[in-house]
């Protein structure tokens, strides 16, 4: 048993070798006995948001479920990739869902990403932070998380994590523990 809060870790892409569902697998190693993270996998499951099929009344099982397992823990950890400059369709279709529900109302969130270009997620995580404030979760500020080069910068055969990358993520931890303790 650890006095860690317990986050449920939430990847914004349905690629299977997805950047942002590894960056989430890193900081669950470099967070340990800082943050618990529980990574999602049903995201390929969520349906399309659609309001004629009465989606309160009839909320699918997979929402359900996501719903739930937010309820159980302290916080959310999204880790957005950018599409268009925005987040990926599938990360705003389950935030849609999300919000009907009220499972993040007054829930911390702390939202990083990553991309393999040059721009690491500015835009989406800007976008990103505007929607989960629609929702009412408390979002952490600070440290915030932009991974450029993304392809790189993670460990991938026998190359160990970037050195700076590991520093931010043991530092978003922290951040995590703490913006959870704020809001108990
Ligand atoms: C439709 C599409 C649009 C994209 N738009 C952007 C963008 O605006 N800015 C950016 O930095 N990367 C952009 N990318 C690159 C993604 O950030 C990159 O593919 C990233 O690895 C996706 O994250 P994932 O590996 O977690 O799936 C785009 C990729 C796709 C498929």
């Amino acid at each position: 048993m650890t006095n860690a809060p317990r986050f449920l870790g939430l990847a914004g892409s349905l690629r299977q070798n997805s950047y942002n569902f590894q960056l989430l697998e890193a900081l669950k190693t470099i967070g340990q006995g800082k943050v618990e993270l529980e990574l999602y996998t049903n995201l390929p499951n969520i349906p399309l948001f659609n309001e004629d099929l009465k989606p309160i009344e009839n909320r699918p099982k997979s929402v359900i479920d996501l719903c739930a397992q937010i309820e159980a823990v302290d916080g959310l950890v999204i880790a957005t990739p950018e599409y268009c400059q925005s987040v990926p369709g599938v990360l705003k279709n389950v935030l849609d869902w999300i919000s009907i529900s009220k499972a993040l109302d007054e829930k911390p969130v702390a939202i990083l990403g990553g991309t393999t270009g040059i721009w690491g997620t500015r835009y989406a995580q800007a976008s990103l932070r505007h929607t989960l404030v629609s929702i009412g979760s408390h979002t952490m500020q600070r440290p915030m998380v932009f991974v450029n080069d993304i392809r790189n910068q993670l460990p991938h055969g026998d190359q160990p994590i970037a050195p700076e990358l590991g520093q931010r993520l043991t530092a978003f931890a922290d951040g995590m523990q703490k913006w959870a303790a704020l809001h108990k």
